[in-house]
């Protein structure tokens, strides 16, 4: 289990498109990848093409009236391949946390309890140092510095490097990080200098992978798909190809270590003392609707944020986490109750209406 933050406070250097097309990259290699957009701008979100009414600001802020738990806001983007979405309400969070105690740690508790469904998780931080990032590099292993290989990009690592040791002296695991450079344009002579300066600064801490200057990884991110959805034989999907391969092969010493043995072992303990839960995902088509809940005997049939489904181009979707037996359900499209027209299993209710009726086995 790797966590792997992607920060840089120098804007535009190639943190979210590394972040959504390496989570990409990765799942494709049949690994469970979770990308945290941690980010207000929420650019992650908006360029996978989700639209969030509740996001990682509502699983760690205090204040927010509508609380929820990672599971509630994870959205599915492609296989093996989930988001948890951001919104510009995660500005709020930087002035909420300033004067708490363990405020640095508030991501890595959200984390820990659910580390083990992925093999990856993937934090797009913010282009700066503050609060955000630092609860980012708190939750982590390793971070990886996108660089763009222009005159001011050097400048600022080495505060960005201090934050890292400096938290690095104060957990009790260890932060590697490692630098990436972007946008790397071979027309350019300067681009081959400051490479070369890189290489001599960083040596070991600098994958060998160079993600090139490619119009396509713009395109794909307005297009509100990963690249390699987008243009799979492109330069960019190569690149970012060959950046998970050397993920992989720098990841097996963490996927065989002990920590992962360990967290294994408690996963079995864990699992064989609590009540099964089964992971169902419910799915309604309706185009042109601008709210969907599911409610239902599972959830006392409130219409709460927790309720609501995620839409993404007009099909929403909602993962429930729900022990076995049978449980009946309608959607809230608008505020108008339906019964899900992709379910044939239904039962008539009081109200002389049709409930769906949903199956979980043992
Ligand atoms: N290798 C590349 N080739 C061409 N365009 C790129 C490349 N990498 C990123 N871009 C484009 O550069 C812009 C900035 O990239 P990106 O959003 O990934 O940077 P960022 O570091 O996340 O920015 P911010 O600091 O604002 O969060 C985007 O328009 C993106 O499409
Ligand atoms: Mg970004």
């Amino acid at each position: 289990m790797r966590i792997i933050s992607i920060a840089n406070q120098k804007g535009g250097c190639g943190k979210t498109t590394t972040a959504v097309n390496l989570g990409a990259a990765l799942a494709s290699n049949n690994r469970k990848v979770l990308l945290i957009d941690f980010d207000p701008q929420a650019h992650a979100t908006v360029g996978l093409n989700v639209q969030a009414k509740i996001s990682i600001y509502n699983c760690l802020s205090k204040l927010s009236p509508e609380k929820a738990t990672l599971q509630d806001i994870i959205v599915n983007i492609d296989n093996n391949f989930d988001l948890a979405p951001s919104n510009i309400i995660l500005t709020t969070l930087e002035q909420e946390l300033a004067n708490e105690i363990g405020r640095e740690n508030h991501l890595q508790d959200t984390l820990s309890a659910f580390k083990n469904d992925y093999d990856y998780i993937l934090i797009d931080c913010p282009p700066n140092l503050g609060i955000l990032t630092v609860n980012a590099i708190c939750a982590s292993n390793e971070v990886i510095i996108p660089v763009e290989p222009s005159r001011f990009s050097v400048e600022g690592l080495s505060r960005l490097i201090d934050i890292i040791d400096l938290i690095q002296n104060r957990l009790n695991h260890t932060v590697s990080h490692n630098v990436l450079v972007t946008m790397f344009d071979s027309r350019l002579k300067y681009a081959f200098r400051i490479l070369a300066e890189l290489r001599s600064k960083f040596r070991e801490c600098m994958f060998s992978t160079i993600i090139h200057v490619n119009v396509k990884l713009k395109e794909s991110q307005s297009s509100g798909s990963s690249v390699m959805g987008f243009d799979k034989y492109s330069r960019g999907a190569k690149d970012y190809f060959s950046l998970a391969k050397e993920m992989l092969s720098m990841g097996k010493q963490v996927e065989k270590g002990t920590e992962f043995v360990v967290s294994k072992k408690m996963r079995e303990l864990v699992s064989a003392h609590l009540p099964k839960l089964n992971k169902v995902t419910l799915k309604l088509d309706f185009p042109g609707a601008k709210e969907v809940y599911i409610a239902g005997d599972f959830n006392n049939w409130s219409k709460d944020p927790s309720s609501a489904m995620i839409g993404t181009n007009g099909s929403w979707n909602k993962r429930l986490s729900l022990k076995p037996g049978q449980y009946h359900y309608r959607f809230v499209v608008d505020g108008n109750w339906i019964t899900d027209p992709g379910n044939p299993l239904q039962e008539k209710n009081p109200y002389g209406e049709y409930d769906s009726l949903l199956k979980i086995g043992a």
